[in-house]
């Protein structure tokens, strides 16, 4: 592992942890013997193809699946942990909000979930997401863009301090994409430990450290700056090739192997 992952907050225990972790599906190894030690109060960036096992990664931390093998810990606590489930979010890539229930009324139902009844809460993600005025709009009838809002406001309505975001920004316009992006810097700010999922290259450079996720593994972990060191390019999709062993087009580079770590 890099050393850009060496920071002072190591010495405090690591927000999200995992110790050989795998998942198989039948033949299929989704996640395929992965350590990690994330440190509280950062943004990681999950990067991979599509199936290379990031979204399954993410369900086996928080406990929403159960791994084959190895252990997944969320501040010390092994996962599954019903109690923990309180000091997680989590936006799942799929649609994950009640169609039936009006904006708030999902927000209400999600905090609630979570043991909260707290309204200034509420108030603070309708203004984040600027659904405040469809609070009463049933989320059938939004828009998808505007549903993706909702359900990543449902994820943070309970101010969890470890928070999971597959594709949080999928169909979100530019201008908010941006916004979610200071909020999430703000949250880190304030101690939350933040890991996205994403396929877009300049959400990555916002994130503190990236994990390049290829076949079920952690092929590289470090800071923008230092894979791109490592790979020898300025262009983070290249430097992805470069660690899955391939060069700009795609096709193998003879002489590199697969693990840039
Ligand atoms: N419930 C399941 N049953 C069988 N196979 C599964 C299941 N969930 C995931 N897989 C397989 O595990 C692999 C990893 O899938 P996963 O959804 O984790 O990838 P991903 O990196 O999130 O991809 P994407 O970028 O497309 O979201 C894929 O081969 C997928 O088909
Ligand atoms: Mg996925």
């Amino acid at each position: 592992m890099s050393s850009a992952t060496t920071t002072a907050s190591d010495t405090r225990q690591p927000a999200v942890s995992a110790r050989a972790l795998v998942k198989a599906f039948g033949l299929i190894r989704a996640v395929d013997g992965i350590d990690l030690s994330l440190a509280p109060g950062r943004i990681y960036g999950l990067l991979g193809p599509n199936g290379s096992g990031k979204t399954t990664l993410i369900r086996l931390l928080i406990g929403l699946a159960r791994p084959t093998s190895g252990e997944a810990r969320i501040l010390g606590t092994p996962m599954p942990s019903r109690a923990a489930l309180a000091r997680i979010g989590y936006m799942p890539q799929g649609e994950a909000i009640y169609p039936d229930l009006s904006v708030a009324e999902n927000l209400a139902f999600f905090a609630a979930l979570q043991g909260t009844r707290d309204g200034a809460a509420i108030e603070r993600v309708l203004d984040l997401i600027e659904l405040g005025g469809r609070r009463n709009t049933p989320a059938a009838n939004l828009s998808g863009g505007m549903r993706r809002r909702l359900s990543l406001a449902c994820a943070l309505v309970h101010q969890p301090p470890v928070v999971f975001l597959d594709e949080p920004t999928v169909g979100v316009d530019p201008a908010l994409r941006v916004q979610f992006w200071a909020h999430f810097r703000a949250l880190a700010a304030a101690g939350t430990t933040i890991v996205v999922a994403s396929h877009v290259m300049d959400e990555a450079d916002r994130c503190d450290e990236l994990l390049f996720v290829r076949a079920g593994q952690v092929i590289a972990h470090g800071t923008g700056a230092s894979l791109r060191a490592e790979a020898g390019t300025d262009d983070l999709e290249t430097a992805f090739l470069r660690f899955s062993g391939l060069g700009p087009d795609g096709q193998p580079l003879p002489g590199l192997t697969a693990s840039g770590s």
